[in-house]
């Protein structure tokens, strides 16, 4: 989808729909009257028969017939003028965007960012039309021929604003162009996205956005003595690996932002087997890997002026003869010992690895991205992320970036009590706690592993799936992180400035 930035008059733009941006209360909107005095009081009529008077999630669809040169013109509600969100107005664009390509228009013309004076609608608006318009079609053979919405115009009043919001604009395309190419990943099928495969994705993304990047194998990770990785690897026909990526935007001396995301290719559960119904669905187990991989390519299509550091450590997780075993003792990177009680706990082993090892770039922060616990799923459901840190203001930091984005965030505690859930009679830790605190149990593991860096851990496995679908989250992968992240590492980039 391409974004063109232009100024002129809705009424006389030439274009296959006009979107417009409804509130609850019409008087006194300019843009309402004039679109009246055009449509004979159609738009008139709809509120006063409150067919269509700007609610929340509410659309209406009004072909001209002549009367404009827009042939048709979309109303999309935002309800009170002084209650909109650039959240709602990424949902409503989001609404629009699937009536439209329902109607085979390629190309439109959008007011939605003007709908109410609050910052950051421009972008909200062109986010929710790009990502709402998202499919997974590659493997359908029909479908793929079918049109979508190939061009949104954001029309503005004067031509200074063009000056302004086309850079805006830009931004949105590289931050989205990242969310998709996440969402690829995560729903690509396992035995598609194999943990090769994706260091393969990873190198190419390194090689097109001038990221550097470099690929441990298994030799080199049992040379550096990763047990945790190469245990929960050692199932599988497709050997475990680790990406390294190193993005600089910023001098030599400035130390980096660590990213970490868990890369389960497929997640079985191992000798500990899953259940059967659903198991299909942890192909979306390397979801933290992917918007790891998705937050480096927006960060350096964007330039931000810093240096980061993305780590993936990718396994699959299978049963076999070779397979890793409950009762099985293994010694992590960390040189700490953990005897293995449950062998689908299989998150914080690759992670805890990654985490020892990502030390060495002595980061000012580590943030780690995990789908870890069907725990986090009961708690918080599909509506936020978990979060657990070592560093309030990283945490809060992070909480922020929630907020702006959509991407929510939920804080729970990581108290030192919580470390008895975790003790093993034979090793410094085991790898499950029982069925009590299972999201916080998993956390406060993989806080054994991150030394005094300030840290952050985020568990996606509620978010990173849309099991139904809505407005800008289509059914299946929501690439969510990417936004967040990047969001998070503007504001810091923006405090290193001043
Ligand atoms: N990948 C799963 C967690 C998950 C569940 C992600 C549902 C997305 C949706 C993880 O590896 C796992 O199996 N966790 C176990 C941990 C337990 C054995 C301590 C779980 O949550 O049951
Ligand atoms: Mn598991
Ligand atoms: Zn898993």
């Amino acid at each position: 989808m391409n974004f063109l930035v232009t100024a002129g008059n809705p009424l006389e733009m030439v274009t296959q729909a006009l979107v417009v941006g409804c509130c609850t209360e019409p008087e006194g909107e300019l843009l309402l009257d004039s679109l009246n005095g055009a449509l004979d009081g159609v738009p008139a009529a709809m509120y006063a028969s409150k067919e269509f008077f700007g609610k929340v999630g509410s659309m209406t669809v009004i072909h001209t017939l002549g009367r404009l040169p827009a042939r048709r013109l979309l109303l999309v509600g935002l309800g009170a003028r002084g209650e909109v969100t650039p959240e709602r107005v990424r949902q409503a664009a989001a609404l629009a965007v699937k009536s439209l390509s329902g109607a085979k228009v390629t190309s439109a013309v959008s007011l939605l960012h003007r709908a109410a004076p609050v910052a950051g609608l421009l972008e909200a608006s062109l986010e929710g039309f790009y990502l709402g318009a998202y499919r997974y079609d590659r493997y359908k053979s029909k479908e793929r021929e079918e049109s979508r919405v190939e061009e949104v115009t954001a029309l503005f009043a004067e031509p200074d604003e063009v000056t302004l919001f086309s850079p805006v604009a830009a931004a949105v395309k590289s931050r989205c162009d990242a969310v998709r190419m996440a969402r690829d990943l995560v729903t690509a099928p396992g035995n598609v996205a194999t943990p090769s495969f994706l260091a393969d994705k990873a190198l190419e993304i390194g090689g097109a956005y001038g990221i550097s990047c470099s690929v441990l194998r298994q030799e080199e990770l049992a040379h550096l003595g990763m047990g945790a990785l190469l245990a929960v690897g050692q199932g599988s026909h497709n050997p475990p690996c680790m990406v390294v990526m190193e993005y600089r935007g910023a001098g030599e001396s400035s130390r980096p932002v660590a990213l970490v995301g868990k890369g389960i290719t497929f997640d079985t559960g191992g000798i500990s087997l899953k259940p059967g119904a659903n198991m299909e669905l942890m192909k979306h187990d390397m979801a933290g890997a992917a918007a790891v991989l998705g937050a480096l390519q927006a960060a350096a299509s964007l330039k931000l002026p810093m240096n980061l550091v993305g780590i993936v450590p990718l396994a699959e997780n299978m049963p076999d003869g070779k397979a890793y075993k409950p009762g099985d003792l293994i010694t992590t990177l960390s040189g700490q010992t953990v005897e293995i009680n449950n062998t689908d706990a299989e998150g914080r082993l690759i992670l805890c690895d990654a985490l020892t090892y990502v030390q060495r770039f002595d980061p000012v922060a580590i943030i780690d991205l995990a789908t870890l616990t069907g725990a986090c799923v009961v708690a918080l459901g599909h509506n936020a992320t978990g979060i657990m840190g070592s560093d309030s203001q990283l945490v809060a930091a992070l909480v922020r970036a929630g907020e702006v984005t959509g991407e929510r965030l939920w804080e729970l505690p990581l108290w030192d009590e919580y470390g008895e859930l975790m003790k093993s009679d034979i090793a410094d830790l085991k790898n499950a706690g029982g069925p009590s605190a299972g999201t916080i149990s998993a956390g406060w593991f993989l806080k054994q592993f991150v030394g005094s860096c300030p840290w952050a851990h985020l568990d996606i496995a509620g978010t990173a799936w849309e099991d139904k679908g809505r407005h800008y989250l289509p059914k299946g992968a929501t690439g969510v992180g990417v936004r967040l992240l990047i969001a998070y590492l503007q504001e810091v980039a923006q405090g290193q400035e001043t």
